[in-house]
This record gives structure tokens, C-alpha cells and sequence, in this order.
């Protein structure tokens, strides 16, 4: 990728639920500082939450609803052309990109998972944190590579797991946290390139 010289870089964000992290990012990107200028949100998901902040922020949005991964992968991969994209954000993305896609958008994609990489990869990670009694949860952000959840990390933020907790109040927790460490690895990542 180019060196930015203080561009904003032209950046994706793919959603598939509530959007949180979407709403965390485009406050991100409308600050006076911000390395990213979110152009186009993705959703596989037209009922997705999430997409109301895409609409109130006036940011485009194309849904796919993945009814054939192939054809699917292209049909995105043909809008980020377009939109002129360089950067991807996953954020509560549940399709998994495949190789070809990683390898045909050539430039970096990060995802936030919500537990402490490499630890629990895949989905209920709260649930498996309060089963195991980890002493310790949180999240983070890494690279996307074609293996799940598996791409260099980031940042990464680390919570106690207390004797009161359980999946719900977890998830509430690392949630906030993710909203404030999802703009900072950006950040990191974007100035280190
Ligand atoms: C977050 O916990 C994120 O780490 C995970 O999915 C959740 C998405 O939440 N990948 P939201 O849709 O951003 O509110």
C-alpha cells in the first residue's frame, strides 16, 4: 500500500448484525484526525441494525444476500472496484472471506474478534470463557488471513473475568471496550504502513 501523506484512506465496513462497531468507526472517521473515510458499508444481511447508521451518516451501502459465496465475493469485490476501496473493517462480519477473495482485493483487511487471540476463535466465545473460568477475556483486532480468526494480531485488550460474571455481562463489557480499541489498531496498523 502507498505511504497516506495525510489521505484519509478509502475504507469499507462489513456488517452483519446490531453495528456497534460500525457506529464506533464512523464517529472515528469523521474526527478531525481520522486515517479513514468510510465510503461503503456491506451487509449479507438486509435486516441488519446496523445499517441505520450507514443511512444517518448518508454513507452508501450495497447488500448481498450470498445466496452463491462465488457469485457473491465478485458481485463485493466489483463494488469496492467502484467505490475505489483500500482498506476493509470487518466488524461482526458472519460470512467467512475466502482465500480468493483475500488474495483478489490484494489490500489489508482487519476483523475485531471478541476474545483474547488465539484463544477462542469462532463463535460463543463469552459462553466458553464464563464455562472454562478464564480468569481473564477481551478483544481483539488482527489481520485477516484465510485462516479464521488467525491473522496477525494487532492490539489486543485484556479484561478480569470476575466471579459475577456471566456471558451477557462479558459481552457487555468487551463490547464497550471494542469501540475504543477497534479506531486505536487502526490507527496502529495505518501508521505503521
Ligand atoms: C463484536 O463483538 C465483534 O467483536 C464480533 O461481533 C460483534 C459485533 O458487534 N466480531 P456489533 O455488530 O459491532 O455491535
Amino acid at each position: 500500500m502507498e505511504k497516506l501523506n495525510g489521505k484519509r484512506i478509502n475504507t469499507a465496513v462489513f456488517i452483519s448484525g446490531r453495528g456497534s462497531n460500525l457506529k464506533s468507526l464512523i464517529k472515528y472517521s469523521k474526527s478531525k484526525n481520522s486515517l479513514i473515510k468510510i465510503k461503503l458499508v456491506i451487509s449479507n444481511n438486509d435486516k441488519a441494525k446496523g445499517l441505520k447508521y450507514s443511512k444517518k451518516s448518508k454513507i452508501k451501502f450495497y447488500i448481498n444476500n450470498y445466496k452463491n459465496t462465488d457469485i457473491a465475493e465478485n458481485q463485493i469485490l466489483k463494488k469496492l472496484n467502484i467505490f475505489k476501496i483500500e482498506f476493509i473493517c470487518l466488524a461482526g462480519f458472519m460470512k467467512i472471506l475466502s482465500k480468493k477473495f483475500i488474495k483478489k482485493f490484494k489490500k489489508p483487511i482487519l476483523n475485531i474478534h471478541p476474545s483474547l487471540l488465539p484463544k477462542y476463535k469462532g463463535l460463543n466465545t463469552h459462553e466458553k470463557v464464563i464455562k472454562n473460568n478464564e480468569k481473564f477475556s477481551g478483544s481483539t483486532v488482527h489481520l485477516v488471513v484465510p485462516k479464521l480468526d488467525s491473522g496477525k494480531t494487532i492490539l489486543q485488550y485484556k479484561i478480569k473475568v470476575l466471579n459475577t460474571d456471566n456471558a451477557k455481562t462479558l459481552e457487555k463489557k468487551i463490547l464497550k471496550i471494542e469501540h475504543m480499541l477497534y479506531p486505536k489498531a487502526i490507527i496502529k496498523f495505518l501508521s505503521i504502513l
